[in-house]
């Protein structure tokens, strides 16, 4: 069962938009999706008119060492199961302080359930929230816009996802840059998508999620733009997009182990697939550095040098320090959820 973390540091890039609108595509081919959301904010909780639910039934409730992906309570919205964001995960940010915090979330994603596909979405601060759904992912898709500081806060994603994989969650493949809100008139999207191209190359979705004003209209209303027919260029965008992705999440389910990745490539993906029900990835690249001799990002304040590197230098929470070197027991710390232990869940 795949899982797909829909990440930008930067705000106001298209993830909600596209968390939505790439689950509601999921689920209209036939697959079972749930979505997390993950942003204190909730905002895709109220796009889609859902209820904020109690704390222990929002997605904090997943961060509980008894949670349970398949008896956990969901709302069902558009084609796909949520489970929405509550205020109490602004309240729980201040108990999540320990290296171990980052690491509930995958703990209970890996619990036994059903979904072909969970996609979470996360804010724009890099917090313990967005950390826990990165160390939980098979796989990032970075909303961008074609401008300069969408461009800059998904360089820094994609520097942080490197950073995850190499330290935290080895099974994170390659991020994927979604170019969102892309207007064909302007020059300046034009440039800055050849940008991202020239540096990132297949890493960048072909498939750009053109500005539509039935996408816009969508997130005032409370439903996805499939739930009017699936022509309208924001329907036939995002499908495309996640006809790409789940062809990655395959490939990446498929990859052979690292080193013998040179010898054999991975099993073509079936043709034309819509929904993504690939076994969960085993072995998969890690992120890798942008091309070399790339071109400098088209300077609106000079060239950064500072993203043209893979790794980012610190801030981070460390690797967390199990007693074996691998993940702290399930249930033996107090969680900073602990909404199902009563412990300390709205101070
Ligand atoms: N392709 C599109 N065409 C037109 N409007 C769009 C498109 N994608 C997103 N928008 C609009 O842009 C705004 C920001 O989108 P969205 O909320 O998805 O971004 P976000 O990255 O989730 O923001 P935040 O960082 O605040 O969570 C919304 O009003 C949304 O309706
Ligand atoms: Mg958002």
């Amino acid at each position: 069962m795949p899982v797909l973390t829909v990440c930008n540091h930067k705000g106001g890039t298209g993830k909600t938009t596209s968390s939505i609108h790439l689950a509601a595509a999921f689920g209209h081919a036939g697959g079972r999706v749930l979505v997390i959301d993950f942003d204190p904010q909730g905002f895709l909780t109220r796009m889609l008119g859902a209820s904020e639910p109690p704390p222990e039934h929002s997605a904090l409730g997943l961060l509980d060492a008894s949670a349970d992906l398949a008896s956990f309570p969901v709302q069902t919205v558009s084609g796909f199961d949520l489970i929405g964001s509550s205020m109490a995960l602004t309240k729980a940010l201040r108990r999540m302080t320990r290296p171990t915090d980052v690491l509930w979330l995958r703990e209970t994603l890996q619990t036994a359930h059903d979904y072909d596909i969970v996609l979470i979405d996360t804010a724009a601060a890099l917090s313990p929230f967005t950390m826990n759904a990165l160390v939980a992912s098979d796989l990032v898709v970075i909303p961008v816009t074609p401008e300069y500081q969408p461009v800059v806060g998904a360089e820094q994603t994609w520097q942080t996802c490197g950073l995850v994989q190499d330290k935290l969650n080895p099974r994170l493949s390659v991020p994927r840059f979604l170019l969102t809100q892309v207007d064909g008139r302007l020059n300046r999207h034009a440039k800055y998508a050849e940008y991202l191209r020239g540096k990132y190359g297949e890493a960048v979705l072909e498939t750009p999620i053109r500005t539509s004003s039935s996408l816009a209209a969508a997130s005032r209303d409370g439903r996805t733009v499939f739930d009017a027919g699936v022509t309208t260029r924001g329907a036939v965008d995002y499908r495309n997009a996640a006809k790409e992705i789940a062809r990655h999440l395959y490939a990446a389910a498929t990859a052979p182990p690292a080193d013998s990745a040179a010898e054999s490539a991975p099993a073509a993906p079936p043709e034309a697939q819509d929904v993504p029900a690939p076994p969960p990835p085993t072995a998969q690249a890690a992120p890798t550095a942008p091309a070399s001799g790339s071109p400098a990002p088209p300077a609106e304040r000079g060239g950064d040098g500072a993203l043209n590197g893979h790794r980012v230098s610190g801030g981070l929470p460390a690797a967390p320090a199990a007693p074996d070197g691998g993940e702290a027991p399930r249930g033996g710390a107090e969680r900073p959820g602990g909404v199902a232990s009563g412990s300390d869940a709205t101070p």
